[in-house]
């Protein structure tokens, strides 16, 4: 058996288009377009490429891009300060600030600061307990993609064994209480917990958000089941380069899946167009 790809790429791309098709209709009633902003402060190259990544997206959905670069001295009073007159700007339907920050800033409280309104990639903790008590608010990008995803494979999902790999505040816990609102039986896995492989072989959704390359072994999955691969890990392409991998051994996890993502070209793309979404969702909700 061979396992259908799930082609994030280009579920992302249309999802993208659809969102660049309403914003005329909110530049004409509102009077202006939606805006994004977004934070970046040092020089880490990856998320430099994310940053340009997503303000090129922006642009291309006809949206007000704008990116403040900081130099990686910038004091969190400083952080601060600018994230509250963007909260004030009422050009700005979403602020975005790149993670990680520096050592020296407490992310926690510079996310703290953020009106949860704008709050487009749903750290805030409001937005976080909005989720978690079924109000609406953000929904963090990657695992908003996913459901995406999964009701596009799916359809329903409700009654569903879920299981995701990983605790993370941005991916696995907030994918867990996705699915748990979709009617789904989740199990929330990592890496203290006793007999992973027995736990996975028992989901019908199998979301790998740990950040190992290949962890997940083809034996490991219920034939038939659907995989989400979250990781993106680079790593050595045996021709002195690198490529990227996911969580998921793909070359055996094919072989048993009913479906799964690529890595690359499954979740990644989803990432930019939830934002892009969630920024378009955000300009109406402050439009009234
Ligand atoms: N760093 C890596 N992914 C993300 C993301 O989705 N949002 C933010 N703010 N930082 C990130």
């Amino acid at each position: 058996m061979s396992a259908r790809i799930i082609d994030g790429k280009a579920f992302a791309a249309s999802l993208r288009e659809r969102v660049a098709a309403i914003v005329p209709a909110f530049e004409a009633a509102a009077g202006r377009k939606p805006g994004l902003t977004v934070v970046i402060v040092g020089e880490d190259p990856a998320s430099q490429v994310y940053v340009r990544s997503k303000g090129k997206a922006t642009e291309a959905a006809g949206m007000v891009s704008t990116t403040h670069r900081l130099p990686e001295t910038t004091t969190q009073d400083a952080l601060i300060a600018l994230v509250r007159d963007l909260n004030a700007d009422p050009a700005v339907d979403g602020i975005l600030v790149q993670l990680p920050l520096p050592k020296h800033i407490d992310e926690q409280a510079v996310i703290a600061t953020i009106d949860p309104d704008k709050d487009v990639d749903g750290f805030h903790v409001v937005n976080a307990g909005r989720l978690a008590v079924g109000q609406e608010g953000f929904v963090p990008c990657t695992p908003l993609g996913c459901i995406m995803l999964l009701e596009d494979r799916l359809g329903d999902l409700s009654g569903l064994n879920a299981v995701v790999v990983g605790r993370s505040n941005i991916v696995g816990k907030p994918m867990a209480q996705l699915l748990l609102a979709k009617s789904c039986t989740v199990t929330i896995a990592h890496s203290r917990t006793k007999d992973l492989q027995d736990v996975c072989g028992r989901a019908d959704i199998l979301v790998a958000a740990v950040g190992r390359p290949a962890m997940i072994k083809g034996d490991w999955i219920k034939p038939g089941a659907t995989v989400i691969d979250v990781g993106i890990n680079r790593i050595d392409n045996g021709e002195g380069g690198t490529k990227l991998a996911g969580d998921v051994d793909f070359a055996e996890a094919i072989e048993v899946a009913g479906a799964i993502t690529p890595v690359p070209g499954g979740v990644g793309p989803m990432t930019i167009a939830v934002l892009l979404r969630n920024t378009l969702v955000s300009a109406y909700r402050r439009a009234g």
